[in-house]
């Protein structure tokens, strides 16, 4: 049944585009890499779900170009839902974990396939099948496409894994820093000098307009320009 995906090195020949190098030290995962992988995990998914009533539950908002490619490559039938769970800030280290939408289809007698972008401590995968148990499934698989196996520290373990990966804080093909870089077609990791930006202050948005704050969401929105300014 479960497979574990290749190891990933810390280093790969592809050259990051020049249009990202000044915020991505360097690729991680290409895309042809992903696109292989995905394609035979979704095979593997297939055959043990065969003849059952599946229903993909992904995790939002990281799983997006995950889920899309894996489930365009099955061909049996499923319904899809979606949970919120976000457990970081604007930094890199796991904070409290908080529920922004909870799951509305019925899995009670499913055969579920918990989604989600990288299994790193644990502690989202683990509060997230809590709560899937609790509305008594059939059975749950759990597919991630990353596993960052040394940071674990929750008890949990994903049936599917794409790729095991070093302890690296990775972003694109849908996961992110601070809201940005979802959208790189592969997996990277970032230049040290981008977390020094302090990214706290891009995304918060000011309790008052005095002109103390102001002046800080001014030096956030410059940041911000910063990082934009690399956008395609
Ligand atoms: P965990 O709860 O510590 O296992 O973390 C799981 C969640 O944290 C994932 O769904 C991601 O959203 C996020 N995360 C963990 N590691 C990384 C990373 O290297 N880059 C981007 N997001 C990450
Ligand atoms: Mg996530």
């Amino acid at each position: 049944m479960a497979s574990t995906g290749p190891r990933i090195p810390g280093r790969s020949a592809a050259a990051v585009p020049v249009r990202w190098r000044k915020e991505v030290e360097r690729i991680l995962i290409t895309d042809r890499q992903i696109a292989r992988r995905i394609r035979q995990m979704s095979r593997e998914i297939q055959r043990e779900f065969k003849g059952r009533e599946m229903v993909v539950v992904s995790l939002l908002n990281g799983t997006v170009m995950f889920l899309a490619d894996l489930i365009r490559n099955f061909s049996l039938p499923l319904r899809l839902d979606f949970m919120g769970v976000s457990s970081y800030g604007a930094g890199t280290e796991s904070g409290d974990l908080v529920v922004t939408k909870e799951l509305r289809l019925d899995v009670r007698g499913r055969d579920v396939l918990l989604v989600d972008d990288i299994l790193d401590t644990g502690k989202t995968l683990y509060r997230v099948l809590g709560k899937i148990r609790a509305l008594k499934p059939r059975r749950i698989r759990t597919c991630v496409l990353l596993n960052k196996a040394e940071r674990r520290t929750e008890n949990v373990k994903a049936d599917y894994i794409g790729f095991e990966i070093p302890d690296f804080f990775v972003v694109g093909y849908g996961l992110d820093f601070a809201e940005s870089y979802r959208n790189l077609p592969f997996v990277g990791v970032l230049h040290p000098h981008v977390y020094k930006l302090g990214c706290q202050k891009i995304n918060t948005v000011p309790k008052k307009k005095t002109r103390k704050t102001n002046k800080k969401v001014g030096a956030g929105m410059r940041r911000q320009n910063h990082l934009d300014r690399r956008k395609p």
